[in-house]
């Protein structure tokens, strides 16, 4: 009998990366290795109940570590990239260990991999590659890179080497570039979880400039099942938008959120804005629904399954918020708070 495939997964300590290991280990008899720096986002605790299971290894690294990440790729039989710096207000603070994990770590994991037998290499990028769009502009995966912030440029950065080496070298390389995600496990630097457990704790829910900024919510499940499928059938060399057309304004999604919690409106705050503040992410995924792919969560019942799991699981990010979580959020809202503009709805 064949050996099981073993999958190697990059930053599976993360928000997406715990989603997608619980999701493979549930549907496949896969094993899998997750190899993680732990950084501030990184967290044993989004993986509690899968760390028993004998396919399931947990290796503490640095994915800009050659020696780590040679001696793992030699067992692995494919690899999801998801190692990264994510929070874009961090990467206009300190973009330089942006430019270390997605453009240098990159590099060290696709060196690695086309000196083992790997039959494919799935690389996580971002539809922040592309840019903003403006008026109704819809990204096709053709569309030109024009990155706007640290983070953005490290991760065009991260996939552009991708597609050099599958050129160069025949390295089996699939890239996806999802949208915002949302669900369980994220941390609550990011808009939706800050929202949701500040409004948790009538705590004010800082909205940057006027809150008219659109994202486009991915359901976090309905993701993984676009990368299950890219890492199986995707073509080689090929990226794929991956949105499930819930675009909203932020001011929407604060409002949501207070309606599903039944709190005031009046903790919303508008604070001073991100610098280079992204307008709007909007693409076409016409390529991935060809393959199959289509999101099962409209904007309402992702914000509903979202906003329940962090009003039912408080231990989780009670314990992060009362850590490192907290120098960061005076450091990056104090100031903001004070000067802050009611909601005048
Ligand atoms: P996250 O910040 O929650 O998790 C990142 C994980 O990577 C953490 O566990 C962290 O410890 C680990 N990590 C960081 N640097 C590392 C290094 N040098 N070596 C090994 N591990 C390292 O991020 P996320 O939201 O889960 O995002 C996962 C991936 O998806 C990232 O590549 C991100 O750019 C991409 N992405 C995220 C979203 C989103 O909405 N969250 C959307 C599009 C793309
Ligand atoms: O689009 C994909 C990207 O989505 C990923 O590549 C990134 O890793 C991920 O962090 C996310 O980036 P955003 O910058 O869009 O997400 P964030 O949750 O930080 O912000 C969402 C929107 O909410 C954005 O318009 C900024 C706004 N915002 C954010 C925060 C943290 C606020 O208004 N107030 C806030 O406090």
């Amino acid at each position: 009998m064949a050996a099981p495939r073993t999958l190697l997964v990059t930053g599976g300590a993360g928000f997406i990366g715990s989603n997608f290991i619980r999701y493979m280990l549930a549907k496949y008899d896969y094993h899998v290795i997750n190899l993680d720096k732990l950084t501030y986002a990184g967290n044993l605790d989004n993986l509690r109940d899968v760390e028993g299971d004998p396919r399931y290894r947990f290796v503490r690294g640095d994915v800009c570590d050659s020696a780590v990440v040679t001696e793992l790729m030699a067992e692995a039989d494919a690899v999801i990239n998801f190692a990264a710096e994510s929070h874009v207000d961090r990467s206009i603070e300190d973009p330089g260990v942006f430019i270390q994990t997605q453009v240098y770590g990159t590099f060290v994991l696709l060196e690695a991999a086309r000196n083992a037998s790997i039959d494919r290499f799935l690389h996580i990028s971002t539809d922040e590659v592309y840019g903003h769009s403006l008026g109704d502009q819809r990204f096709t995966e053709d569309d030109p890179f024009k990155p706007r912030s640290p983070y953005a440029a490290a991760k065009a950065g991260g996939e552009l080497q991708c597609h050099a080496i599958k050129e160069t070298y025949g390295l089996p390389i699939v890239i996806a570039r999802p949208a915002n995600n949302i669900g369980p496990y994220q941390y609550p630097e990011k808009a939706i979880p800050l929202f949701v457990t500040n409004a948790l704790d009538d705590e004010p829910l800082p909205l940057y400039g006027e809150g008219l900024q659109v994202r486009d919510r991915l359901y976090v499940d309905d993701h993984c099942a676009a990368l299950d499928l890219l890492l199986h059938e995707g073509e080689i060399g090929e990226a794929y938008n991956i949105s499930a057309g819930n675009e909203r304004t932020n001011i929407d999604v604060a409002e949501t959120i207070l309606e599903m919690l039944e709190k005031p409106k009046s903790l919303i705050r508008f604070v001073e804005d991100r610098p280079g503040h992204d307008q709007r992410y909007a693409m076409s995924s016409k390529k991935l629904e060809a393959l199959g792919w289509s999101p099962q969560h409209d904007f309402e019942a992702a914000m509903e399954k979202t906003v329940a799991w962090y009003r039912d699981n408080r231990d989780w990010w009670k314990k992060i918020k009362s850590g490192e979580y907290r120098e960061y959020y005076e450091r990056m809202y104090g100031q903001r708070l004070a000067g802050s503009k009611p909601f005048k709805g």
